[in-house]
């Protein structure tokens, strides 16, 4: 059984998906830093993808390729610029925050309401 506070755990992952994409820019570079957001971004992912499995969300299949895409670009970019230039960490992080925000948004925001419909029947 799905609880209405049971959404608060999306919120606050995302709010940490955020303050990770913005140390991307940080100066020194920390280069833990896309380690660090590609492991928080899985377990956040994993964690949406459970829930629609579980509730047979109807847009999973988009959803999750959504996820997928983010995955493989992320990785991808990493490996273009191993150095991480200043300009690349700015690039990196305006990239990624500009995806998370349409993101979450976006489908994250359907997929919530989702869920507390389902919580609320
Ligand atoms: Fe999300
Ligand atoms: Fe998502």
């Amino acid at each position: 059984m799905i609880k209405t506070s049971d959404l608060i755990w999306q919120d606050t992952q995302h709010q940490v998906l955020f303050q990770l994409i913005d140390r991307i820019r940080e100066v020194p570079y920390d280069h833990e830093i896309t380690n660090k957001l590609k492991l928080y971004a899985e377990h956040h992912f994993v964690l949406e993808e459970a829930y629609m499995i579980q509730l047979n969300y109807p847009h999973a299949a988009a959803h999750i390729q959504a996820h997928d895409r983010f995955r493989d670009e992320l990785t991808a970019m990493i490996q273009a610029d191993p150095d991480m230039s200043q300009a690349f960490q700015e690039m990196l992080s305006d990239f990624l925050y500009e995806w998370l925000k349409l993101h979450v948004l976006g489908i994250d925001k359907k997929l919530e309401d989702f869920i507390l419909k389902s919580a609320s029947k």
